[in-house]
């Protein structure tokens, strides 16, 4: 096992962000390297991408919940990133609340992103209430997770403007573009150490 940064991922969709982390280190602009992709969707795109790239990739049974891990399924997924010995678990689209067990094994050590600038919006198809209550900038945030729902310290945040002809998908696929490039960044900041966290502000030592 190399002494690299190690990430942990976690996601359940299409996993268009693990994949800009994932090029992002192969291009050397996040010193780390992906140890373990995990899913609670069988048929995810992101284990498949993690696999085209020779990365552990594994299927969990999330169990009976709709929007949270059972606690069988909380533990494997705790013991399958301590086995990885990651020191970061990076959430990239993953669609269920993790809950106490989970939060202690990592604590602090869990970042997220999110599809809109916190703390707006906050829960599901976040693109589509900002559309739904008029704002004209929206965007994207990474964040540190705690026991809320993306409740967390902001560790970036990222506009794009809202324009009149917006439907859902094509303001869902502009946010989605900036997460690209936001959260490579944050990763890469972390993994740098350059971030320290005072209460809910998080300072990036280089600005
Ligand atoms: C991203 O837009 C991410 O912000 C969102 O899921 C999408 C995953 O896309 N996450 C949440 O809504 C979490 N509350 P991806 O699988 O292509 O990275």
């Amino acid at each position: 096992m190399s002494n690299k940064f190690r990430l942990g991922i976690l996601g359940s969709g299409k996993g268009s962000n693990f994949v800009a982390i994932a090029d992002a280190i192969a291009a050397g602009q996040i010193p780390a390297e992906a140890a373990i992709v995990l899913s609670d969707v069988e048929t995810a795109g992101i284990l498949a991408h993690a696999s085209e790239r020779k990365i552990p990739a594994q299927f969990i049974p999330p169990g009976k919940f709709r929007t949270k891990l059972e606690e069988e399924a909380e533990h494997a997924v705790v013991e399958a990133l301590r086995a990885a010995q990651v020191d970061l678990i990076v959430l990239a689209g993953f669609m269920r609340v993790l809950k106490g067990e989970f939060l202690r094994a990592f604590e602090g050590r869990i970042v997220n992103v999110h599809p809109s600038l916190l703390p707006s919006f906050p829960g599901l198809e976040a693109w589509k209430q900002a559309l739904d209550h008029g704002v004209k900038v929206a965007g994207c945030t990474v964040h540190f997770v705690d026991a809320g729902v993306d409740s967390g310290a902001i560790i970036g945040q990222q506009t794009v403007p809202v324009l009149d002809y917006d439907v859902p998908e094509s303001l869902h696929a502009r946010i989605h573009a900036a997460e690209h490039e936001l959260y490579p960044k944050c990763v890469a900041a972390i993994a740098r150490g350059e971030i320290s966290v005072q209460g809910r502000r998080v300072i990036w030592k280089k600005n």
